[in-house]
């Protein structure tokens, strides 16, 4: 069975951009929620209680059709989860440095440039979704948006920053000001786990 990993820091870790209050609903009822249903949606799957989450997203196709809605947005809702805390850190913010720093400059022009790419794409997602560094299939690094709990891990991306704009996100703090969270959320980002997961997705 699946459990609820620990926030890797305090509640209040992230204040005064992102709101404890957020940051505990957020990790102990909504990413809880998640883990739950998906225990639910395998309980009479033992076999597939025991593979990754990553592995159940990549493999949706080969799973017993009714379940397969729930273990996707289940599975993705907790795999996605555990990916935001991680690339987050109380005075984290500044620019991409190291290879990853280099590699976005390369792609976008500046660091800027893809600050600007990622944030536009973030406000525009319509409705519950993500916005996303990725690592796509051809080994080029791009910016993209999931629905819902999607993850890019379910078309062959590997995420290197990952950015939550559900409301549940936001909402008690920025109410619909989601651009105001977006821009808020760059302080708080850690670009040395960005860098760690850009290595470690190169190492593969
Ligand atoms: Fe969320």
């Amino acid at each position: 069975m699946f459990t609820l990993r620990p926030l890797p820091y305090d509640f209040g870790a992230l204040e005064p951009y992102i709101d404890a209050r957020i940051m505990e609903l957020h990790h102990d009822k909504h990413q809880a929620a998640y883990v739950n249903n998906l225990n639910k949606a395998l309980e009479k799957f033992p076999e597939l209680q025991k593979k990754s989450l990553e592995t159940l997203l990549t493999e949706l196709d080969t799973l017993p059709e009714n379940i397969r809605t729930a273990v996707r947005n289940n599975a993705g809702g907790d795999f996605n989860h555990t990916f935001f805390w991680e690339v987050m850190k109380k005075n984290g913010g500044g620019s991409a440095r190291g290879q990853i720093g280099d590699e976005i400059t390369k792609k976008f022009g500046s660091f800027d440039a893809f600050k600007q790419q990622f944030s536009g794409a973030a406000k525009t997602v319509f409705g519950s979704g993500w916005a996303w560094l990725v690592m796509d299939k051809s080994g080029d690094i791009a910016v993209v948006t999931t629905p819902n709990q999607d993850s890019p891990v379910m078309k062959g991306a590997q995420p290197i920053l990952g950015l939550d704009v559900w409301e549940h996100a936001y909402y008690l703090q920025y109410e619909n000001r989601r651009p105001d969270y977006i821009e808020a959320w760059w302080h708080v980002v850690d670009w040395d786990k960005v860098e760690e997961n850009y290595r470690g997705i190169l190492g593969k």
